[in-house]
């Protein structure tokens, strides 16, 4: 039986790429800094060893996009090439075109150029932003700088599937893997059917650019985070970023699951 690490383990893919793991049969070690089976941080060198004794995969969620972390990144590569690790799987996000010499193309570099064999794959933005992160409603609205840019929402549960496929067999060496939902929504077509599954009014607004700075700023957000947000935001605005990728397709065999699917499944079970 193959073990697998899941580093950031307690987030939102992390959580459920590892039931879907123990569901094929997988033993399963979560790392965060405050929760899970191992204490893991990418800032204390000194937890690296015993989180990948005995692991024969990875999975890595980053901590975070606002500041440089690919040298921690090739530091714990080596010393899980050296425990005898032989996959890594790094989420890594779409909008990494946006962004080009950003923490998060960094870390793709690192992987890149790094001593084991690699898959990253590249999500579009989470339909869970609606329910769990940066788009939940606040007072009935939500409110983003993207005027009528659509987005191919990516159902987090599809995430969590094509990387336990990927590291359950091995079969995407060294492969990028662009993962998004079947269409791309407009955020007033989003919201509308959030609206209708939650059962309550949810309106979208337009922010401007500086609106959302000076909101990000208030709540005490770091800069690099806010560029690299604007940047994937930006992205949406523009247009650029409503095309569709085709990884649940390539890596699962079927269709990715669509915005309405997603919102009936999770937001409707809120109601
Ligand atoms: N949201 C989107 O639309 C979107 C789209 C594309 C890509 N992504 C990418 O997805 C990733 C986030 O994934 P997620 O939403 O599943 O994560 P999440 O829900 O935000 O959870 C973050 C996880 O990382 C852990 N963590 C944070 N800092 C850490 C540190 N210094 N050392 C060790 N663990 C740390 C957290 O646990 P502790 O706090 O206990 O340490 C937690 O387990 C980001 O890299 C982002 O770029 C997001």
């Amino acid at each position: 039986m193959s073990t697998f690490l899941l580093i950031g383990g307690t987030g939102k893919v992390g959580t459920r790429l590892a039931e879907r793991l123990r569901t094929e049969g997988a033993a399963v070690r979560i790392a965060s800094r405050t929760g899970g089976d191992v204490r893991f941080d990418w800032r204390d060198h000194a937890t690296y060893a015993s989180a990948v004794a005995g692991i024969d995969g990875v999975f890595i969620v980053g901590p975070g996009s606002a500041t440089d972390w690919s040298p921690l990144l090739s530091e714990f590569l080596a010393v899980a090439a050296g425990a005898g690790v032989s996959r890594v799987a790094l989420l890594s996000a779409r909008g990494v075109e946006f962004l080009k010499d950003g923490a998060v193309a960094l870390a793709e570099r690192a992987i890149v150029t790094g001593p084991l064999e690699w898959t990253i794959l590249r999500p579009s933005h989470f339909a869970q932003n609606f329910t769990e992160a940066m788009f939940v409603p606040v007072d009935g609205e939500v409110a983003a700088p993207v005027a009528d840019g659509a987005e191919p929402f990516v159902d987090v549960l599809d995430i969590a599937e094509v990387a336990a496929r990927v590291l359950l067999t091995g079969s995407w060496p060294n492969q990028f893997i662009d993962i998004s939902g079947p269409t791309a929504l407009t955020f007033d077509e989003a919201v509308a059917v959030l609206a209708a599954e939650l059962g309550r009014p949810v309106v979208f607004r337009n922010e401007s650019a500086e609106e959302h700075i000076e909101r990000l700023r208030a709540a005490g957000t770091p800069e690099g985070y806010i560029i690299w947000r604007m940047a994937m935001l930006g992205g949406i605005r523009s247009g650029r970023d409503a095309y569709v990728s085709d990884g649940v397709e390539r890596v699962l065999g079927r269709s990715a699951t669509s915005f309405e699917d997603w919102a009936r499944r999770e937001a409707g079970a809120t109601r």
